[in-house]
């Protein structure tokens, strides 16, 4: 059981809405709490595999107020006794501990058996940069286990659980987990000995707290402990399903970084072979907010090389379409149907050359009636996922 000094009395009782926190402290350890009717649906997805869950401890290491814990025998830790000493008011059966989740970690600190069944239920904070929350204000100075150090907090949760060796794990967390390639790497610990079974991807808009501003795909996420895990090749094969009942794979969409540089590569293209200068290229969710030409080079710009020229245009009339790209895609690289593309590459060309007065040098002549044609393009890119 956790002990904490504080004996503060605090009038709230049965509390699911984070309160303690001002908004500084709550971004700084991620205490977004889980809105119940997305705990339900971590209980769904659990109870539509695993048999038997009174066989299971429900165990959550980042538990908040401990509304994620549901069943017989639950454990919960979190490093806010604040938040814990509510856990203890909202359900006095919890066993709670007052616990970094990232330090030491081993089944002994939780009480757990080697022998126990567990499973890992949990919103772990995360302050992956692509998904937009406010990490500037972000700092984090306590201990990391060595293996368990990421560039992400939320991925050393996902690898913690592996160092728990949970048998099944239901949390919700960033899309771009499972994604963005650098990330799926850097959790080889944990794809190694889990797999996806089921999921379901949710608008980070369904938390209240969150600026709407900034909203990013989440999945609620249900592996299972195997011994062949998964490769990113299973992720780009992968079903995924949406909150508004859209199914999607990855490998069904081509995407620009498979024809163009996206990275400053002023090593690779000499000056005299550019024909103007890009922002880096992130995923769709950066471009919302990034510049796309622009006419000075800097430590963040792409040399553009003529022969590339169309497809970065490409990405400027990418981004005046962006609105029609929905959520889920956020953290997806930009998407192309090549084919189609360089039939009308012009009408790229000429509309994105009419925007800047540096490109009148690469201006074609004017293509007649192309607003359709490019609308036509769009709607056939996303098909049933255009937004309208
Ligand atoms: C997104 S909230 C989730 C709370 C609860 N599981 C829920 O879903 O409502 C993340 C929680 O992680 C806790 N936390 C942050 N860093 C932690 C760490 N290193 N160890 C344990 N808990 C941590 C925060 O205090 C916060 O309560």
């Amino acid at each position: 059981m956790f002990l904490g000094a504080d004996t503060t009395i605090y009038p709230w009782e049965a509390a699911v809405e984070q309160k303690h926190l001002n908004v500084e402290r709550t971004v700084n350890q991620g205490s977004f709490y889980t809105p119940p009717h997305l705990v339900d649906m971590v209980y769904d997805l659990i109870n539509s595999h695993v048999n038997r869950i009174e066989d299971y401890i429900i165990v959550d290491t980042s538990c908040g107020y401990g509304s994620m814990l549901r069943g017989a025998r639950t454990v919960g830790s979190d490093i806010d006794c604040v938040a814990l000493r509510q856990a203890a008011l909202n359900n006095p059966h919890i066993d709670l501990f007052h616990f970094n989740g990232l330090s030491h970690v081993k089944r002994d600190n939780y009480h757990i058996r080697n022998s126990d069944n567990i499973i890992i239920v949990g919103n772990p904070p995360y302050n992956d940069k692509t998904s937009l929350i406010k990490h500037t204000i972000k700092q984090h100075n306590y201990v990391i286990d060595d293996g368990l150090k990421t560039r992400d907090l939320g991925l050393s949760f996902l690898l913690s659980y592996n160092t728990l060796r949970a048998d099944y794990i239901c949390v919700l967390h960033p899309l771009s987990y499972l994604i963005k390639k650098t990330n799926f790497h850097a959790l080889k610990a944990f794809t190694d000995h889990y797999i996806l079974k089921d999921s379901i991807i949710i608008s980070s808009n369904e938390f209240p707290q969150l600026s709407k501003k900034t909203h990013f795909p989440i999945i609620i996420a249900f592996y299972e402990r195997c011994t062949s895990g998964m490769d990113y090749r299973f992720i780009e094969q992968y079903t995924f399903h949406t909150i508004d009942k859209k199914t999607w794979q990855l490998k069904h969409f081509d995407t620009v970084d498979n024809y163009i540089l996206k990275y400053p590569n002023a090593k690779k293209v000499p000056l005299e072979d550019t024909v103007t200068f890009f922002w880096t290229l992130r995923d769709i969710n950066a471009l919302k907010r990034n510049k796309t030409f622009v006419d000075k080079e800097s430590s963040t710009t792409v040399r553009v090389r003529p022969e590339q020229f169309a497809y970065y245009c490409y990405v400027d009339i990418f981004k005046e379409y962006i609105h029609h790209i929905p959520y889920y895609f956020g953290n997806c690289n930009i998407c192309i149907e090549n084919e189609t593309f360089n039939a009308i590459k012009h009408i790229f060309i000429q509309k994105a050359c009419a925007k800047y007065r540096f490109l009148a040098h690469c201006a074609q002549k004017p293509a007649a009636e192309y607003a359709g044609l490019l609308d036509a393009y769009f709607q056939a890119l996303m098909g049933e996922h255009y937004v309208y």
